[in-house]
């Protein structure tokens, strides 16, 4: 394919306005995939995407598409919508010079919308904006266009209104993105250069690469090296995604595809190296910025012999979502396990979903918190927090206050003391709002070491920082599932939570006799001497806090998240 022929592009939205629909239609359209009715999503290939209905994996398929009488290859990315995968669309726009913004025609422009369109606008690339589900009831084309003429200065005569559910005018977002997205800058006559931009794991074929050719053309049995290990690799297979993986031989500068190189652990194959001929070195493109986690939680395998199996598949899935953070740690309960970060809860959710349906691996995960920092003053902390949003939306009584952008429609951009910098989209009615946000940095915070304590011995494991405000009800909560998941014992056992001295929450297990020979009526030795090993076996997974057992089973269910 000459190089004016080809076209790399993204498609960017808010969650839920249309993206994988808009997908769908393209690769139908262009017989990519077959035109059925059961084509929902199909990008979305992932069992936690389906489950879920959202994206949340950035996915690449080559489309051909003749127009004008000659024949283009389009490179589709479809990208995911909530703000915890953003990662994801920053590091498709680079190997795109073009995007799709999709906008519903009934919600209008969201707080997502106006993030992609920036990274976008910050990448120079080209801007379709297209108004999707013009077949809703509610739908109000004109007020979208004029939103997006107003906060992104596109003119309305630019806009493209479809449903992508009906297909109602998808053939022209086609031809708009071969007439207004320029083709890629590239130089072929130049030794290769190409981005790793993603990367999967395949248990038979190793590392599957996703390239885009910068310079150059790289074939099958090339010498390549990674700009990054400075390791020397044979290409075994490149080839395009049409959206499954399918041999070409070569790919050219200018084209996406896929590369296996006998890359076989996932320290290898880093996202935002340079690939580039053995004989030819050159410069390495910039790369990506590092994600940075804003949650953080503990990782435990349920059972500690299934330590090696789970420590392969976090490593396996974490080079198919780089930004995942992985620290080793280890509890007292819980055994060794990691401290894994996060871009957002929905992200920790996904990950530990996708580690249980795709590994097979069952996990530990607990309570998720922010990262802070701590100075110890005397006998009482003096703490240094950072906040994530969702914590203090409710305490913010200022966020009615923005620049109306649009009838019914306000923008706001603001500092506020405990949440940095938002960006916040709300209609008039506040039935609707959406929020994007920016890093704010550590802020001073009122925190207190609580101690749970059982008969007056402090259980470490449950040792926590808590905001001063929020003790009572974590204690409260802590104190409680203590309660339901402590075996009763032959004495009575105060659970209490306490801040240095004072005691803040108070829970007690009753006193309960329990002989495991009561059921034996005289009889059967050998039966009574299993009973005996069965309850000697069960008392070596109990910690002792002073006289009380306490099971791993009853650390599982506090430390736990939910
Ligand atoms: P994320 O990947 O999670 O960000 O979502 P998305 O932007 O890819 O949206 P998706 O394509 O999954 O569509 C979200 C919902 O909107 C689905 O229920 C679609 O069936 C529906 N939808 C998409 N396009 C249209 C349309 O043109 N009209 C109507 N009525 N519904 C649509």
């Amino acid at each position: 394919f000459p190089v004016e022929d080809i076209r790399n592009f993204s498609i960017i939205a808010h969650v839920d306005h249309g993206k994988s629909t808009l997908a769908d239609r393209l690769l139908e359209l262009t017989g990519t995939i077959e035109k059925t009715t059961n084509n929902k999503q199909v990008l979305d290939k992932l069992q936690v995407e389906r489950e879920r209905g959202i994206t949340v994996k950035a996915q690449t398929a080559s489309l051909f598409y003749s127009f004008g009488g000659k024949q283009y290859l389009l490179n589709l990315i479809d990208t995911p919508g909530h703000v915890d995968f953003s990662y994801e669309v920053s590091r498709s726009l680079s190997a795109c010079q073009g995007v799709l913004l999709v906008v519903d025609a009934n919600e209008g422009i969201q707080a997502q919308t106006v993030a992609n369109f920036f990274l976008a606008f910050e990448a120079q690339l080209s801007v379709i904006p297209v108004i999707n589900k013009i077949d809703l009831k509610n739908a109000d084309p004109e007020r979208v266009e004029k939103q997006i003429e107003k906060v992104f200065d596109i003119p309305s005569e630019e806009c493209i209104k479809i449903s992508a559910k009906l297909g109602t005018n998808v053939e022209s977002v086609l031809h708009a993105v071969i007439e207004r997205i320029p083709p890629p800058k590239v130089h072929r006559n130049n030794p290769l250069k190409a981005l790793v931009f993603d990367s999967t794991f395949d248990q038979y074929r190793g590392v599957i690469a996703n390239v885009a050719l910068f310079d150059g053309m790289v074939s099958k049995g090339d010498k390549i090296v990674s700009a990054h290990t400075l390791k020397t690799y044979e290409v075994n297979e490149v080839g395009i995604l049409v959206p499954n993986e399918q041999s070409t031989h070569k790919l050219y500068a200018g084209q996406v595809g896929y590369l296996i190189a006998g890359m076989k652990t996932v320290t290898e194959a880093q996202i935002g190296d340079t690939l580039y001929l053995h004989k030819h070195p050159v410069e390495p493109l910039p790369g990506f910025k590092s994600a940075k986690p804003m949650v953080f939680a503990g990782m435990y395998p349920i059972d500690q012999s299934e330590y090696n199996n789970l420590k392969s598949a976090i490593e396996k899935l974490t080079l198919n979502d780089s930004s995942v953070t992985v620290h080793r740690d280890s509890s007292l309960a819980l055994g060794a396990g990691w401290r894994l970060g996060f871009l957002g809860l929905l992200h920790m959710e996904v990950f530990n979903q996708r580690l249980e349906q795709e590994y097979n691996a069952s996990v530990i995960l607990t309570t998720p918190t922010v990262p802070y920092k701590a100075v110890l003053a005397s006998a009482k902390l003096i703490k240094v927090v950072k906040y994530l949003i969702p914590l203090c939306m409710s305490t913010n009584r200022e966020l009615h206050k923005g620049v109306k952008v649009a009838e019914k429609l306000y923008f706001l951009k603001k500092m506020c003391n405990l949440l940095g910098s938002i960006m916040a989209i709300i209609s008039s009615s506040f039935l609707l709002a959406s929020f994007d946000y920016e890093d704010a940095g550590y802020q001073t915070a009122e925190l207190v070491k609580m101690d749970i304590l059982l008969n007056g011995n402090i259980v470490e494991e449950l040792t926590t920082v808590v905001h001063k405000d929020k003790a009572y009800s974590v204690g409260k909560t802590i104190c409680e599932r203590l309660k339901d998941s402590l075996p009763r014992q032959l004495f009575e056992i105060a659970i209490q939570a306490s801040i240095g001295s004072k005691v803040i929450a108070r829970e007690t297990v009753k006193a309960y006799r329990k002989n495991v020979l009561a059921k034996c009526y005289g009889g059967d030795i050998t039966r009574k001497m299993k009973l005996l090993k069965r309850q000697a076996e069960g008392k070596k997974k109990l910690r002792k806090i002073g006289n009380i057992e306490v099971p791993k089973d009853a650390f599982i269910k506090v430390l736990k998240t939910q």
